[in-house]
């Protein structure tokens, strides 16, 4: 279970399980597991049979709870036709083309148990590393497997580690950023919650592979499951001989603490996080010297992500050329995406590198799931930016051509949005956002920002002037171009790629003043058309009661009283309403 899972009931599920075996009405017994990433279908019961067949319930709600108890927990019966299997095409479209390393855990075993760590081949990684290589071998193994850090920027892994190990220094220190601050993106959370024996071995080998000794994990305090569990298997590890001194029995010896982050996206910043474990204001400093020449407290220090370091051991285990056979020419490997929005399948992926566009939002997640179109997909988080849905089948998952785009590959988050979605108001969402996030070293990230918030929140308050879009081409490349760390660099790319790709959209609420999605208040409203069946469900909807009509009649929409909120259009199941 993982906070996703509880908050849409798994709890509640395990409670009832656990109630039924406490009575004896069932004879099983029972564990937790992780996330599988299937949010769209939450709860999800995993039973495994005396003879180690498993069987996966998804969507369990409390009716089938019973069944499922009765029929499958105490008679042997599964229940056929909620197994999800390979028998069924949409489990096979949501499972056929994710290729599972980071979430090959997540969902299988017990996330509080190293022993199910351990069966799952767990820590066979870390024990070949220091038996076996060096710290230069495995800067080299990872190098040669091709992984780029899935923090954002890209960089190779194997060459971070490698500048950090050459730096002659008897303290260094290494960092694990779980500090995920971009709207939209769960992925880091989910994998600390589900598996996160893999962060500590991935960060144990970093260790290892850079010569330091000390290190942190800088988890958002927002977190709480994640952080509860990463101490429950930091206790354990240091129990079993995984972490502490003398590991595995060797010379080498490695401790490792939590930092408790306050949830400021610009802490997520290498040098801003630093600062913050030292006790300082999260602010970013110039880079050189780079983290690995002069970090923490002074000292050479290697800061990776939690993706990045969850797939080591994987690497280790499996061989660098096993890791590098999948993916793209420059990108190597899987990606993991949380895909959330206007998707029908919306949860975690993990996906090879390559793959395009069409075939992970249309396929693996299943398009909208609404009568409405995709418009867009948002990658990247505020630094990202949006790609329009005829570029989907054209684009595929590889840093450099997403970077083409516009957008960027970043940490993974891809909101999917659909024509009710006004890019201009999908700009302004996301430049509030870094606005309200900027730590204000900068004047252009602090203040041109917000010079560019005010005009795209005029634009969808119908108050867009003629030379709006002038103005905020030349303050992004100004924001960009004079901000220290990437949060101003990038801060702008939402309103670019969005003036790239939808610059129509901006001249109709300038000029127009019309919003053709029917988003911003001011320049749009609803009409009811000839296709209205008279259901009478958006009369009922209609928070000011401003819909009129007879049951299996044509309704009509007061203007006078309409707010132009556009419930009614978002509870039409004929497409009936229009926005005017
Ligand atoms: C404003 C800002 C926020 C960032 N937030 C994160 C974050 O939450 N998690 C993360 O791993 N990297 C984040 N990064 C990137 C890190 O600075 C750094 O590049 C990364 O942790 C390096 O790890 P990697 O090489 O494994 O990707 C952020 C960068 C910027 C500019
Ligand atoms: S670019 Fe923005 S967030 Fe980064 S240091 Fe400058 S003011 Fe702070
Ligand atoms: S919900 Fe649609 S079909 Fe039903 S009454 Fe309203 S407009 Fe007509």
């Amino acid at each position: 279970m993982s906070s996703c899972n509880i908050a849409a009931g798994s709890q509640n599920v395990y409670n009832r399980l656990h109630a039924a075996a406490a009575a004896g009405t069932v004879d099983a017994e029972l564990s937790i597991m992780g996330c599988l990433g299937f949010c769209h279908a939450e709860p999800q019961i995993r039973v495994t049979d005396a003879a180690g067949k498993q069987f996966l319930y998804m969507a369990v709600n409390p009716a089938k709870l019973n069944k499922i108890i009765a029929d499958h927990l105490r008679n042997g019966t599964p229940v056929a036709q909620w197994i999800a299997d390979d028998s069924r095409p949409d489990f096979v479209q949501l499972t056929g083309k994710q290729h599972r390393i980071i979430l090959g855990n997540c969902g299988k075993i017990n996330p509080e148990s190293l022993n199910a760590y351990l069966v799952a081949g767990g820590y066979q990684a870390l024990e070949k590393v220091l038996k076996t290589m060096s710290p230069a071998d495995v800067c080299e193994t990872v190098i040669a497997s091709g992984l780029r850090g899935r923090g954002g920027a890209g960089f190779p892994t194997g060459l971070k580690w490698k500048f950090a190990l050459k730096e002659l220094n008897e303290k260094k220190y290494v960092i694990c950023n779980a500090d995920e601050g971009d709207p939209g993106a769960f992925m880091d959370r989910t994998t600390l919650e589900s598996d996160p024996f893999a962060v500590l071995e991935g960060i144990t080998i970093q260790a290892f592979a850079t010569g330091a000794n000390e290190g942190y994990i800088y988890c958002r305090a927002e977190y709480p499951l994640a952080i509860r569990r990463l101490k429950m298997a930091i206790a354990d590890a240091g129990a079993r001989g995984y972490l502490g001194k003398n590991i595995l029995s060797t010379d080498f010896s490695f401790e490792l603490h939590i930092q408790e982050g306050a949830g400021a996206f610009v802490c997520g910043e290498e040098t801003a996080l630093m600062a913050s474990i030292e006790g300082q204001r999260g602010m970013p400093r110039l880079r050189p010297p780079f983290p690995a020449q002069s970090g923490l407290f002074g000292k050479p220090t290697t800061i990776n992500n939690v993706e990045t370091l969850a797939g080591v051991p994987w690497i280790i285990r499996n061989g660098a050329e096993a890791y590098s056979a999948i993916g793209t020419e420059k990108s190597k490997g899987t990606k993991v995406f949380a895909l959330a929005g206007k998707i029908k399948r919306s949860g975690l992926i993990e996906v090879p590198m390559g793959i395009s566009l069409a075939e992970i939002i249309e396929e693996i997640g299943g398009g909208t799931g609404t009568k409405r179109p995709v418009k867009a997909v948002q990658m990247g988080g505020p630094s990202g930016g949006c790609i329009p849905a005829e570029l989907f089948a054209s684009t595929h998952i590889d840093y450099d051509e997403l970077m083409r785009t516009g957008a960027i590959m970043g940490s993974g988050g891809m909101i999917v949005l659909d024509d009710t979605t006004c890019m201009v108001d999908v700009a302004r969402y996301f430049l509030d956002f870094t606005q309200h996030e900027s730590c204000g070293k900068c004047t252009f990230c602090r203040i041109g920002t917000k010079r560019m918030l005010e005009i795209l929140t005029r634009i969808c308050d119908g108050d867009g002037r003629p030379e709006d879009i002038a103005e905020l081409e030349e303050l992004s490349v100004k924001v960009k171009d004079t901000s220290l760390c990437g949060l101003g660099q990038t801060a702008p790319n939402p309103v670019q790629t969005t003036l790239r790709y939808f610059r129509h959209e901006y001249e109709e609420h300038i000029h127009d003043k019309k919003c053709r999605a029917g988003k911003c208040k001011n320049l749009c409203g609803f009409e009811i058309t000839d296709q209205c069946t008279g259901c009478t469900v958006c009369a009922k909807q209609c928070p000011v009661n401003a819909i009129a009509g007879a049951p299996k009649k044509q309704h009509v929409i007061n203007q006078e009283l309409c707010i132009h909120c556009g419930v009614c259009r978002d509870v039409c199941n004929f497409e009936a309403v229009k926005v005017i």
